[in-house]
């Protein structure tokens, strides 16, 4: 046993971080090795390592820079002081602006013209015209002073308010406005706006573990830890940006270097069947490969006798046919008794999805399920798992001769809930 956990993390060493993926892949996938070192961290098939990332230091240090700090400034933190350069470090998240950040703002527009200062204090204005009720300000100045929606014709607007007001009045464009744009793009947008270093501190997010499911068995790979990361990188605005950990571990964490902080998240529920014996039917398309290489490391150690099937899927063949080689040595050794592999962007042929191939192999899935395999989900939460629960409600369904409400019921009750052998780690 060891005392590490996300508040007191182990300095690990990653050793290598290979691609996956192709080099002509639309996708950068890695392999990511963790040395455990004389941690005495330990973990099992089926847990989950979470990593503790920083934020780029040029990030950091341009951000400093627009703002006008030094970083030695002192700011409070909800893990108490530290200086202003290590809060944006590793306190809170500043690759992505949040929405709370956004909200706080109002204090801050302050509409200024001869004599006038207007101070938006809430999202509700009281109409000088009507009396409606529909947003409230207050102010100082003369009687006839009004916010800039009432300034008389040829008195301009300021249009950072505008953008602000916009933001905290219409969900969707704060979503669309969050989506693509950091600190530095605020900043761009809302050039008259100033902060004390505590003031920009307050409202930031804070900076949060992120967990990557094992993707190595402890037996197969005694003392490390492996993950399988699909890198988060876009561009917006003119800038490369990306996924705050993947970055911060594809980019920025050096090889053999004792600096990445991470911990054991171990499962109670997402484990091998105890009896070895027993059959299991494996969905992991993408990164969701990687808990099933770990349960099929172990198996083989294990020298389990029952069956493994494993659903895989990805874009195309050619470029992100993830562990390509240890899968097909794995079919041809017969330890994977069924591989099927669906390719969604693969020119050579018809898009599919693992749930198509699944609903194709339903009547072989239900025999395994009737006789007592488990039945495992591993990747995307919001599209994929959906999918494949409805495809597996419809095996139920048709080869089980079941109604739609007894099939849903022998899914979510019985296999998932009584029997616990219908599993499911997604994300
Ligand atoms: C139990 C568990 C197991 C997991 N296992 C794995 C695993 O094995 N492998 C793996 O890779 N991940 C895994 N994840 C996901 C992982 O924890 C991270 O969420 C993921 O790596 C992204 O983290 P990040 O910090 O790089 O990205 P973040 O900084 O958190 O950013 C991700 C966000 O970026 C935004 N985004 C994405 N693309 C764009 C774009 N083009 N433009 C604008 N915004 C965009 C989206 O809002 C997305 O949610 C797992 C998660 C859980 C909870
Ligand atoms: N909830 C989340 O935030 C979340 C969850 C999973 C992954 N991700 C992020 O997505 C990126 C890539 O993840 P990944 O490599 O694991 O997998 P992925 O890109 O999500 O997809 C892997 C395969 O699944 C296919 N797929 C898409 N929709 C599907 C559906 N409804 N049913 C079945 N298959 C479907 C994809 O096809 P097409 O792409 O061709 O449609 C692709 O072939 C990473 O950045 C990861 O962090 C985020």
């Amino acid at each position: 046993m060891s005392d590490w956990s996300s508040k007191n993390p182990y300095l690990g060493v990653m050793s290598e971080k290979p691609l996956l993926t192709s080099t002509a892949s639309t996708k950068e996938t890695r392999h990511m090795v963790m040395q455990l070192g004389d941690s005495g961290l330990t973990y099992k098939a089926g847990d989950a390592l979470g990593i503790i990332p920083e934020n780029p230091q040029e990030l950091v240090e341009d951000l400093l820079g627009l703002l006008g700090f030094s970083g030695d400034e002192l700011v409070e933190t909800h893990v108490g002081e530290a200086d202003l350069r290590n809060a944006l470090t590793h306190k809170f998240e500043v690759h992505r602006l949040c929405k709370k950040f956004i909200n706080g703002l109002g204090h801050k527009f302050v509409v200024s013209g001869p004599e006038v200062t207007v101070r938006l204090v809430g999202r509700t204005r009281t109409s000088l015209s009507t009396g409606e009720n529909t947003l409230s300000w207050d102010w100082s100045g003369d009687e006839d002073d009004y916010p800039s929606d009432f300034l008389p014709v040829g008195v301009s607007s300021d249009p950072a308010r505008e953008l602000w007001e916009g933001l905290v009045n219409d969900a969707k464009a704060m979503e669309d406005y969050l989506w693509s744009r950091d600190y530095i793009d605020f900043l761009a947008d809302f050039p008259s706006l100033s902060f004390t270093p505590q003031e920009f501190v307050d409202n930031l997010d804070r900076l949060k573990p992120r967990l990557y499911s094992i993707a190595s068995s402890p037996d197969a790979h005694p003392g490390a830890v492996e993950l399988t990361v699909a890198i988060v990188r876009y561009h917006h605005h003119g800038r490369e940006k990306g996924g705050l950990c993947t970055i911060y571990m594809a980019d920025h964490a050096a090889l053999n270097d004792a600096s990445i902080p991470m911990f054991m998240s171990p499962t109670r529920s997402f484990v091998l069947p105890a009896d070895g014996s027993t059959d299991i039917i494996m969905v992991g398309p993408g990164t969701g490969i990687a808990p099933f290489r770990a349960f099929l490391e172990q198996r083989e150690f294990d020298g389990a006798t029952g069956r493994n099937w494993l659903f895989f899927g990805d874009r195309t063949e050619a470029d992100e046919y993830l562990y390509r080689d240890e899968l097909e040595a794995w079919r041809k050794s017969g330890h994977i008794d069924k591989l099927d592999l669906a390719w969604s962007r693969d020119p050579n042929v018809p898009k599919t999805y693992v749930q198509n191939l699944m609903a194709k192999h339903g009547e072989e899935i239900w025999q395994w399920i009737e006789t007592g395999a488990y039945f495992y989900v591993c990747g995307d939460k919001n599209y994929m798992a959906k999918d494949v629960h409805q495809t597996l409600i419809d095996i139920a369904e048709q080869y089980g001769g079941m109604s739609p409400d007894d099939a849903k019921e022998f899914i979510e009750k019985r296999m998932m809930k009584e029997e616990k052998r219908y599993l499911r780690d997604v994300y």
